[in-house]
């Protein structure tokens, strides 16, 4: 009897036992549905990708409280649903907290991935539902791999940006430099070091004024251009000539030699970003030469551009409509004047040469003296007028120059003693012919020349054109029009 109670109360320990353990596997099986939940969270960092996980890696302290934030909501609203569409920015919180869950989450982590995938898969459907209706997730925090940069002049570096949370709708960044001058940086926060000093890259979320994040720059000037070199700094050129001087930017060993180039007047030269200076237009303009990478060092070229004729001499034009050739003023029927030019009388420069003339004629017993020197546009129209009511417009343009294209308007002209044909062939026009020059004087419409300066021969009209010019007229018998390649012809 004692064997069989023995053996009854052992049945029943063991049936005890039976009836125990079968209720612990109850409730193990219970368990998973409690387990899955937080195994899906625990198992959502092994679907995020490895970079991702590397990207957040150095923020994921600063991302933690945000993150947290995130998981919160997620157990307050009773589903996972955050934890799938931003598995991936959660990845290393997740981790770290499924690291600290201890054995449960070790547990689900041992378990199937392939069943946690599929839970994950059913829940993130649910997710996105949940997300699209919180669409407006703002980031609120922008994490930087760097805040302190330290660049030589030239190069460039991009710091990585980290925006949390990562399913904030929008994203975007917005770079902006304190100063480009020190360094630029572009839209993809791509920053170059321009030249020496320090600024400040921020980084703005797009979606959120709010946040930014700061990256100190230091652009070190490592060898700097301290001079600069041209091969010449001064150059006359014609309008569409191209000149470029030779640069040397020293040291030649300096970080940067990258030259910028600018003209302060491009309506008389241009140049381009490689230093090939244009003539546009007659006039005087200086054109620069800067280094890039220290601007304090530049070099200047004054640039004159000149304009030539077909037959090679050059030609400027006056303030008043009048024209220059190799600097010599020219009147005749083609080329005028304003109005507006008006010495108000004969240059001193002519006065002076005619003085020196008239002493020398009377020393050979020649008296010379201005019959009319100077007129104004008024008086010359005046004149003219009278010629073409008394002798006819075709008639008046053989003697007299309309009002605008007299050489008496210059105040270098001098009708001398008798303007008439009664001067022809006197001893005084004669030694005017002879002598005229060694003053700067030349008979201005010599006998057979009509065609080309257009007016009769007038051996008592003499112009000033310098001593030089006059005596290589006189030598090589040309006309002023011969001379420069030019014509005396009214317009109309
Ligand atoms: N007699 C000259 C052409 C003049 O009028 O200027
Ligand atoms: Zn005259």
């Amino acid at each position: 009897m004692k064997g069989y109670k023995k053996k009854l109360i052992l049945t029943f320990i063991i049936m005890s036992y039976i009836v125990s353990a079968a209720g612990c596997d109850f409730i193990v099986k219970e368990k998973p549905v409690n387990v899955k939940s937080d195994y899906i969270a625990v198992q959502t960092p092994d679907s995020a990708p490895e970079s991702e996980e590397e990207e957040d890696t150095s923020s994921s302290v600063e991302s933690e409280n945000s993150t947290d934030t995130a998981h919160e909501n997620e157990s307050s609203t009773g589903n996972d649903t955050s934890s799938k569409s931003d598995d991936k920015s959660d990845s290393s919180s997740s981790s770290s907290k499924a690291a600290s869950s201890g054995s449960t989450s070790s547990k689900a982590a041992s378990s199937s991935t392939t069943s946690s995938k599929t839970n994950q898969g059913s829940a993130y459907n649910t997710s996105s539902k949940t997300t699209s209706s919180s669409a407006e997730t703002k980031v609120t925090k922008i994490s930087l791999d760097v805040y302190e940069v330290e660049l030589d002049v030239g190069k460039t570096k991009m710091p990585i940006v980290t925006m949390t949370p990562y399913n904030a709708s929008n994203k975007g960044e917005i770079w902006k430099s304190s100063d480009e001058k020190i360094a630029t940086v572009n839209e993809n926060g791509v920053i170059t070091a321009v030249s020496e000093g320090k600024c400040v890259v921020t980084v703005t979320a797009a979606g959120n004024s709010a946040v930014n994040a700061k990256v100190n720059v230091t652009v070190k000037g490592g060898n700097k251009v301290e001079s600069i070199d041209l091969s010449f700094t001064e150059t006359s050129i014609t309008v569409g000539q191209t000149v470029m001087p030779r640069v040397t930017m020293l040291p030649l060993d300096a970080d940067t030699l990258e030259e910028e180039w600018k003209s302060d007047n491009e309506s008389v030269a241009t140049v381009d970003k490689y230093g090939n200076i244009t003539g546009i237009s007659t006039g005087t303009c200086k054109v620069t030469v800067t280094s890039v990478s220290n601007p304090k060092v530049s070099k200047e070229v004054k640039v004159t551009v000149k304009e030539l004729n077909s037959s090679g001499h050059e030609v400027t034009q006056g303030t008043s409509g009048e024209t220059y050739f190799d600097g010599t003023l020219v009147v005749n029927k083609t080329y005028g004047m304003d109005s507006s030019y008006n010495p108000g009388g004969l240059t001193s420069e002519c006065a002076a040469a005619f003085e020196n003339l008239r002493r020398a004629a009377a020393l050979d017993g020649i008296t010379i003296y201005i019959q009319s020197g100077f007129r104004s546009y008024e008086d010359q129209e005046r004149l003219y007028d009278q010629y073409v009511i008394s002798r006819g417009k075709e008639a008046a343009d053989m003697f007299s120059a309309r009002a605008g294209h007299s050489e008496h308007q210059t105040g270098l002209t001098i009708d001398c003693n008798d303007a008439s044909d009664s001067f022809v062939g006197t001893p005084e026009a004669e030694w005017l012919a002879e002598h005229a020059s060694e003053y700067g004087f030349i008979i201005r419409y010599p006998k057979g020349k009509e065609d080309i300066t257009g007016y009769k021969y007038e051996p008592w009209h003499i112009r000033y054109v310098g001593k030089d010019l006059a005596q290589e007229l006189d030598s090589s018998g040309l006309t002023l029009e011969e001379y420069f390649g030019i014509t005396s012809e009214y317009a109309d």
